[in-house]
């Protein structure tokens, strides 16, 4: 496929005021790299439904970006809201790619059950929410990485091959 687009959104409230370095942004960085996305934008934002919304909408709607992935605030404390502000952009749930994520986090921690992560499709831009500690990034970015380019292909009316890969189950070299 072409290269494609991607967006990474760190939420984190230490993080917008300078406070904390932003590793896990480098993280996510790094594995789109190894796919050959494009990373056009890039943002930290503070844990404030409204913000992240908005951020979501306008990349969404305007910016060409083909996957956004978000980082942080899908825990349960009372600042946490990255899902909700996800589930009041999106207009179709692509639950799958969280699904996947946390049954692979859970072979590895139990406290892969506390990420509350959704994903889901605004026009033709997957959103995914991933943890917010570079480890639990790496962990879970890993888990769907490989099925990224395929997703994007169907999502842009591109991919033609679905049918090839469930009889190898793995999304082939051709489809990437
Ligand atoms: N998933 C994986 N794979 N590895 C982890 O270390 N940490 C968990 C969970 N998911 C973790 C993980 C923890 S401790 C929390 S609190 C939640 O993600 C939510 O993190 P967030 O609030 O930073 O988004």
């Amino acid at each position: 496929m072409n290269v494609f687009i991607a967006g990474i959104i760190t939420v984190s409230d230490k993080g917008s005021r300078g406070e904390r370095k932003d590793e896990s942004g480098a993280v996510i960085r790094d594995l789109l790299s190894g796919i050959g996305a494009q990373v056009s934008r890039y943002e930290i934002v503070p844990d404030e439904r409204e913000t992240i919304s908005a951020r979501l909408i306008e990349w969404a709607d305007g910016a060409g970006i083909d996957l956004i992935l978000t980082s942080g605030g899908t825990g349960l404390s009372p600042r946490d809201v990255t899902p909700e502000a996800t589930l009041a952009v999106v207009e179709r749930l692509a639950p799958g790619f969280s699904e996947a994520m946390r049954l692979e986090s859970l072979k590895k921690t139990p406290m892969g059950m506390l990420s509350r992560g959704v994903s889901g499709i605004r026009g033709k831009t997957l959103i995914v929410n991933l943890p917010g500690s570079p480890k639990a990034v790496r962990e879970c970015l890993e888990v769907i990485l490989p099925t990224l380019p395929h997703a994007i292909e169907t999502l842009r009316g591109e991919a033609s091959e679905c049918a090839a890969m469930e009889a190898s189950g793995q999304p082939d070299a051709d489809a990437q």
